[in-house]
């Protein structure tokens, strides 16, 4: 059987956390020893020096000194909450995953967070939200690491970097970004058409939401989901909340940052507590797996275009319900890690190049950011189905391995644990197809309609949202300095719509431009986009 994993103390795995540390009615040194007083140095005389020797005080304030993690490199500030996941069963079809079987009830963990702003910044930015959802099933832990907008402003993760570089602090002052924009991130996504329908989203009410009860989630790339028969269809996720999608206006989240920069985390725990508990629907836009990956002449691996939901409507999946708050903030929303590694039977990635350096970037940054390779024995990253691995050691190692022969195949510890046979519910890696030579740094001609979809998010505006839109780029280019950048930016709101660039230039006071020239397939890409215009979102 299995070795049985136990805390240094002998608790078993799932005790609670406080079996480490609470235990018994006295206060304790760390090593267990009764104190009779917490509150004054050993001197030498009662007005010192102080003593070398007085371990308690060294104890104490060493362990303070080493209380904090780094935050984390993006998305710091957040807020947590447990709830359950409930299937519909509609997704059986199309995955074996058992999540998704008719009202089986999967724990989860979602965390919401702002990118940019660090731990201590105000809620109401003008930034994307983290919507990153842990489902811990029977079959492992599934991580939907999404956000509330469902595109993304670059298409390759080497990219990364660069426009986290632009987006954060500017280095000399560290003036936050998130309040006021600055030449940096202008500059940036003026020298990257790609990043214009990601911005546009931000520019629009979507930016600010009124609650994290009221957002949606993406998924943003395409996802595979695999069926009990081994066949496959490509998905796109979104969480649609069932309170309907709200925003608040900039004079508003500026009067709200002011007066309670906590709101979105109080909003959201005040509505757990009193036991208004926010729901979303999971739903996923089904395409079919073929050789190209396309939709219409949209290529599915690009994450800066959606596919409109008139063209193929989002399936309800199951419904999510936020039922309770977390009781210790570090350890669980800030210890939590997620990855979009963490993938179960029935569900697997695709091609999608930025998908694919999340795939390196999770694991690695939490070696850092929770000191080692063990973070899945922290209570809130332990899956729920049983763990069984051949990982050892290592710091901040807590389970205590039993057995000679950590490695396989083993002719000492009967040969345990034992492989599972493809046809039992073990993971599969889905065998795609690998289409050209391997070695290519491009960018596939599909990916270069940058246009198009921000015309459509435009158009798709009412005409409040549309003079809230504009004005957001009036002010946020007010505060870039580089008149370069400013112009560069401009040409580009003028490619996307006339109308958007002459009320940003006005508003500005420079001159009309010439609209950026749109790569000829920018139009011939999606023919399928025309047709929507007026009607989406909804
Ligand atoms: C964190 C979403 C792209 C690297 C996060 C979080 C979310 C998220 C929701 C916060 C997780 C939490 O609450 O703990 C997304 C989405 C992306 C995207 C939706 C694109 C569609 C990327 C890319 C990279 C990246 C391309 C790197 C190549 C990171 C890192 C963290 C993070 C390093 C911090 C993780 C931690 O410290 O635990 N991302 N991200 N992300 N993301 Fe992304």
């Amino acid at each position: 059987g299995a070795p049985e994993r136990v805390t240094p103390t002998g608790a078993p795995t799932d005790a609670p956390m406080s079996a480490m540390a609470q235990q018994g009615e006295y206060l304790t040194t760390a090593h267990g020893v009764r104190l009779t007083n917490s509150d004054q140095s050993l001197k030498a005389g009662a007005r010192g020096p102080v003593l070398l020797q007085d371990h308690h005080f060294r104890e104490k304030i060493s362990h303070f000194d080493h209380e904090r993690i780094p935050e984390r490199v993006v998305h710091a500030r957040g807020a947590g909450a447990h709830g359950t996941f409930r299937g519909y069963g509609s997704a059986t079809k199309l995955s074996r995953a058992g999540l998704f079987a008719k009202d089986k009830e999967t724990s989860v963990f979602v965390r919401f967070s702002t990118v940019l702003g660090s731990r201590g910044s105000g809620d109401l930015a003008r930034d994307t939200r983290g919507f990153a959802v842990k489902f811990y099933t029977d079959e492992g832990t599934w991580d939907l690491v999404g956000n509330n907008m469902p595109v993304f402003f670059i298409q390759d993760a080497i990219k990364f970097p660069d426009v986290i570089h632009a987006g954060k602090p500017h280095p000399d002052r560290e003036i936050p970004q998130a309040q006021s924009a600055h030449d940096t991130f202008w500059d940036f996504v003026s020298l990257h058409t790609e990043a214009q329908h990601h911005t546009i989203w931000n520019m629009s009410d979507r930016g600010i939401p009124r609650s994290f009860r009221m957002m949606e989630g993406f998924g943003v790339h395409t996802f595979r989901l695999v069926a009990e028969d081994g066949s496959t269809v490509l998905v796109k996720f979104h969480w649609k909340p069932r309170l309907g999608v709200h925003s608040v206006a900039w004079e508003e989240a500026q009067l709200i940052n002011g007066a309670d920069p906590d709101f979105h985390r109080r909003d959201l725990a005040d509505a757990i507590e009193a036991g208004a508990y926010p729901q979303w629907e999971l739903g996923v836009q089904v395409f079919e797996d073929t050789e190209d990956q396309m939709f219409q002449g949209i290529d599915l691996l690009d994450p800066t275009k959606i596919v409109p939901e008139e063209l193929v409507p989002v399936e309800p999946v199951g419904l999510m319900t936020l039922d309770r708050n977390p009781s210790n903030y570090f350890a669980e929303t800030e210890q939590v890690a997620f990855n979009p590694n963490n993938l179960v039977p029935g569900i697997d990635v695709t091609n999608d190049p930025l998908l694919q350096g999340r795939l390196f970037s999770y694991l690695d940054t939490q070696i850092t950011r929770l000191g080692g390779p063990n973070w899945n024995q922290l209570p809130i990253n332990r899956p729920h189905a049983a763990v069984n691995d051949m990982l050892r050691d290592g710091f901040h190692q807590s389970a205590v391995h039993s057995g000679v022969a950590p490695y396989r195949p083993n002719s000492l510890d009967g040969g345990n644990p034992a492989e599972t046979p493809e046809d039992e519910h073990a993971f599969i890696d889905y065998p795609a197809p690998v289409p050209a030579s391997v070695k290519e740094r491009v960018r596939p001609q599909s990916f270069e309609d940058h246009f198009s979809q921000p015309r459509l998010f435009w158009l798709s505006l009412s005409e409040v949202e549309r003079e809230h839109t504009a004005q957001a780029y009036a002010f946020e280019l007010g505060k870039c300095w580089d008149e370069n950048i400013r112009t560069r930016q401009l040409r580009h709101l003028f490619a996307i719509d006339p109308a958007l660039g002459k009320t940003v230039a006005q508003a500005l006071g420079l001159p009309e431009q010439e609209p950026t020239e749109a790569p000829a397939q920018d139009v011939q890409a999606s023919p399928a986009l025309t047709q929507v215009g007026e009607t989406w979102p909804v």
